[in-house]
């Protein structure tokens, strides 16, 4: 079936007291209304059409970003979702097939529950997803009829025996794209809240005679986000259903409950994730990896066998290769790490290559910015690199080479030569004793007050 996806996302979301558009709010990373997206994608839509309102302009960026061909329309005016559907019809001007409209705000629908809905439109004209709602609260309740749906009534305009009824519209429907937009047309504003009413295209399609049913699915599934709160517990659900998801794959998790990921991390097989790491956008970390304790990692690649942490920060850029050591209190930026090279303890590399089997020591760091500009520091193979350097780029240092601890580099080095840049040391023998001395002394007249 040929589909075109209109996802809703016009609107202000008030209760999240926010200066960003409620659909930007992100889930594990990514904006909701990428969530949904995605989640409409597995219908292989030929097209997508945003309906977009406040915060239009970020809206569309965002969604052009995940989808060049997204069509973003503007709904100037949130007068009801009737309304807001209404908008997509210049874009869907000629479209033969089925509009699915799914809501920006509710990000964790399921592959098969959109499978299902289509399934369900061969033999219906009009398919609605509902829910059992363990707390209706204010949502459209779904009065059934059999497997026939008679109506959708809002809650605000629902009688108390409608509001008994805990099966509950989802917001979600798939209907042929032009029928859909001759019923919006016969929709008014006649309700509680005086807005155009999506939902009341279900009674409509009854009175022109066309089969209207409802899908079911589970109440997690259509979760819509329209606090913090609701963000923060979205959020929880992403977290424990990835981690399971890793588990299964092969991940071991020590403390699954401390480890923040993104939607878009990718862990291999026998990976051990110490507790109380978090995945920023853009990780991948290959099979037999370590990522030890309190470890922040964002837009880098962790090559099978390499251990990160405890107390690692990899940023974005970085790149360790094959058995490669970054120990704790290790901060890396836009470097690439070759097999086996070590960086142990209390250093920044940034901006740099480090060769193979390299050892940079505790306390090194890359002066890559001068204030103004970025430069690049070029770390052979087989390098040892002495505690304490400050490498000042741009600065290259070939294959064998080694520095003194201590020392400043501010030349390159030629491959196995040895820098020393540091002042030359010269013993006073006797000065520490008479220095003791004067100081003790010191010390005693000022703790006798004179
Ligand atoms: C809607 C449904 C309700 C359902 C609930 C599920 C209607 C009339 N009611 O109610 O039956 O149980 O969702 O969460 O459809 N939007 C626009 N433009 C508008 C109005 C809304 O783009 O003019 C967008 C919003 O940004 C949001 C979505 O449509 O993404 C739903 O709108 P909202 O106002 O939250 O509808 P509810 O009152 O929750
Ligand atoms: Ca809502």
């Amino acid at each position: 079936m040929t589909t075109a996806l209109v996802i809703l996302a016009a609107g202000k979301g008030t209760r999240m007291n926010s200066e960003i558009p409620k659909v930007l709010h992100p889930i594990a990373q990514v904006p909701m209304l990428v969530h949904a997206m995605r989640a409409g994608a597995v219908l292989s839509p030929e097209r997508t059409v945003i309906v977009t309102g406040h915060g239009a302009e970020a809206v569309a960026r965002v969604a052009q970003a995940e989808d060049e061909n997204a069509q973003i329309v503007v709904q100037q005016e949130q007068l009801g979702t009737a309304h807001a559907v209404a908008q997509a019809r210049d874009a869907l001007d000629g479209f033969e097939g089925d509009a699915v409209v799914l809501f920006g705000d509710t990000p964790f629908l399921q592959p098969d529950t959109l499978e299902r809905m289509i399934a369900a439109r061969a033999k219906n004209d009009l398919v609605i997803l509902g829910f059992d709602a363990a707390d209706p609260a204010r949502y459209g309740r779904l009065v059934m009829n059999g497997d026939a749906l008679e109506r959708i009534v809002e809650f605000k305009d629902a009688s108390d025996e409608e509001r008994a009824i805990t099966f509950c519209n989802s917001g979600l429907m798939a209907c042929d794209a032009q029928s859909l937009f001759s019923l919006i047309e016969a929709v008014g504003n006649d309700n509680a809240s005086g807005e155009y009413y999506l939902t009341d295209i279900v009674e409509i399609a009854r009175d022109r005679g066309m089969g209207v049913t409802a899908v079911a699915c589970d109440e997690a599934q259509t979760l819509g986000v329209n606090s913090r709160s609701d963000l923060a517990a979205a959020d929880a659900i992403f977290q424990t259903r990835a981690r399971a998801a890793l588990l299964d794959l092969g991940v071991t998790l020590m403390a699954p409950e401390t480890v923040y990921l993104s939607a878009d991390t990718v862990i291999g097989r026998d990976t051990v994730i110490e507790p109380n790491v978090v995945f920023g956008p853009g990780v991948t970390v290959e099979s037999g990896a370590t990522i030890r304790a309190f470890s922040h990692l964002e837009g880098c690649h962790v090559s099978r066998g390499a251990t990160v942490g405890p107390y690692a920060r990899l940023r974005p850029g970085t790149e360790l290769a094959e058995n490669t050591r970054i120990g704790n209190f290790v901060e890396i930026k836009n470097a690439e790490i070759a097999e086996g090279a070590k960086v142990n303890h209390l250093s920044y590399v940034g901006d740099a290559s480090v060769g193979a089997a390299t050892n940079i020591g505790a306390g090194t760091i890359t002066c890559n910015y001068d204030g103004v500009m970025k430069h690049k520091t070029t770390i052979g193979e087989n390098v040892f690199i002495g505690s304490n350097t400050m490498l000042v780029a741009p600065v290259s240092l070939g294959d064998g080479a080694m520095t003194a601890t201590g020392t400043i580099v501010t030349r390159d080095v030629e491959p196995d030569a040895l820098a020393v840049a540091r002042a030359k040391q010269e013993n006073k023998p006797g000065y520490a004793r008479k220095l003791f001395d004067v100081l003790k002394a010191k010390k005693a007249r000022r703790d006798k007050g004179t």
